[in-house]
């Protein structure tokens, strides 16, 4: 009787979802009576993303005001529910004024840390498309949890810009990287202020009543919700096109003083190292390229966010920097197309992006990757604490160890050295163009490698990754000091 009355006029919008036998040994009788699940079974952060739907595109329509750090605004977000939805979760942490759900008003409450927990107005059925509108309010730099904000209010505006959370702060979402979806964000902010997101403005800043001007940016590919970002402040901002034809958007804080020529000298060369990693990595994944320089007072470190990362003052204080042009965007291929399934796989991100750096190194003369592996091997007392830290599972609170960065390098490196470099430069590219946008963990790299070289790798990932202490060095690849 329940299964009847699934396509009868209680339903949302007409149509009966077609997967009906996609979950096998789940009755459709019950179905309906299970909640989406309030995270997606993340080891790590069991609570980040929800269960039983999938978005595919968030429009995040905002009003911000720098003197206050108040901020407004609605997110409408389409999904598909991929089962019967009595009840399904959110991620967000403002103010909520309102949600409807297919234009019908929705109950909603405040659940755990970060969870907004919505009622079905009207049931929801496995397949169905949903419109799920969100409007909220508040002050977001204020508003912490744990004691901490990853919004970054700052003299001038304010930085959306955090890994592994970010958009708790700004827009409800299902915040984990195995839901991808396009955007659509803007912002309304004063005349005078610049406002700096993801891919390319779909439209010229627009005037407003009051003074103001609403700036609007697209983004066309697949995207985390943790690489999506705002840059909210005094900015020059730099257009061009790249070798490969797209435009490349930059832009600077102007607070950055005497850092300012240090900034430009490397960012400006974001062009140049993408047209360099497509040649390494494959093609690049995405529509758009650049670089934002943040605020003296603003982050205290970059972040890979898509198709234009956002570097922190620090990084220019002892002259121009292209390592870290060339990590930020090396994740582009590595994390922002080929995304984590779980946040345990971070290696996947950072230890590809830092070897990219020793890559890029080799490439300028700059020192080989093997200089580098040596000087890095050494740089690190068998008996330092960062030998304890496993790349291959660091643990929530050390995603961003050292050790997932120097000692994931390392491993890269053991990798190449042991695959041999004509099947090492085929791994990547075929890495990338397997898994573009979209998750995989570090098995499949294992898995890849293998299949690749025709070598048993498992000593090998075992010994980098998960083996606690300094590893022996194999005689052949032993360091001349
Ligand atoms: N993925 C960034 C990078 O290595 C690191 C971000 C660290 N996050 C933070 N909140 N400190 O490029
Ligand atoms: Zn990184």
């Amino acid at each position: 009787i329940a299964a009847l009355t699934v396509t009868t006029a209680g339903t949302l919008v007409t149509g009966v979802p077609g997967q009906a036998a996609d979950r096998p040994g789940r009755s459709r009788l019950v179905a309906g009576a299970t909640p989406g699940t309030p995270g997606l079974g993340d080891s790590y952060f069991p609570d980040y993303g929800n269960g039983g739907y999938d978005v595919d595109h968030y429009d995040v329509r905002l009003r911000y005001d720098p003197a206050t750090d108040r901020l407004t605004g609605t997110t409408t977000i389409l999904a598909r529910a991929t089962q019967d939805l009595p009840r399904f979760n959110l991620d967000f942490l403002l103010d909520v004024e309102s949600v409807k759900v297919n234009g019908w008003t929705a109950p909603y409450a405040r659940e755990g840390a970060h969870e907004l927990a919505v009622t079905a107005p009207r049931r929801i059925v496995r397949g169905q498309q949903l419109t799920i509108v969100v409007r909220y309010s508040g002050v977001p730099s204020e508003t912490l949890i744990g004691g901490y904000t990853g919004w970054t209010r700052t003299a001038d505006g304010a930085l959306a810009v955090n890994e592994p959370e970010s958009s708790w702060w700004w827009f409800p979402a299902n915040d984990h990287p195995l839901d991808k979806a396009t955007y659509d964000i803007s912002v309304s902010v004063p005349t005078g202020v610049e406002v700096i997101s993801n891919g390319v403005p779909p439209r010229p800043p627009l005037a407003e009543a009051g003074d103001r001007m609403r700036w609007s940016w697209r983004t066309t590919s697949p995207t985390a919700t943790y690489l999506a970002f705002l840059a909210i402040g005094q900015y020059d901002v730099v257009t061009d096109t790249a070798p490969n034809g797209q435009p490349v958007i930059n832009a600077y804080s102007t607070t950055l003083g005497p850092l300012a020529p240090a900034a430009r000298a490397s960012i400006e060369r974001t062009a140049e190292v993408v047209d360099w990693a497509s040649g390494v990595f494959g093609p690049y994944p995405f529509e758009a390229q650049g670089g934002v320089a943040g605020p003296v007072d603003g982050i205290g470190f970059a972040l890979e966010t898509q198709t234009r990362s956002v570097y922190g003052p620090g990084f220019w204080r002892r002259g121009a920097n292209t390592y870290v042009v060339v990590h930020e965007n090396a994740h582009q291929w590595f994390g922002d197309s080929v995304s984590v399934a779980q946040w345990r796989d971070i290696w996947l991100n950072e230890g590809f992006a830092s070897y990219a750096e020793w890559l890029w190194s080799e490439e300028q003369g700059e020192g080989t990757a093997q200089e580098l592996f040596d000087f890095t091997y050494a740089a690190y007392p068998a008996d330092s604490g960062f030998w304890q830290v496993l790349p291959g599972d660091p643990g929530a609170e050390r995603i961003f160890d050292d050790a997932v960065y120097d000692r994931g390098a390392m491993a890269l490196h053991q990798i190449r050295l042991a695959v041999g470099d004509e099947a090492f430069f085929r791994i990547l590219p075929a890495w990338t163009a397997e898994h573009r946008h979209g998750n995989a963990t570090v098995a499949q790299f294992q898995a890849l490698a293998e299949r690749i070289s025709g070598l048993d790798l498992d000593d090998l990932f075992t010994t980098w990754l998960l083996t606690p202490g300094r590893p022996a060095l194999p005689t052949a690849a032993r360091s001349a000091t």
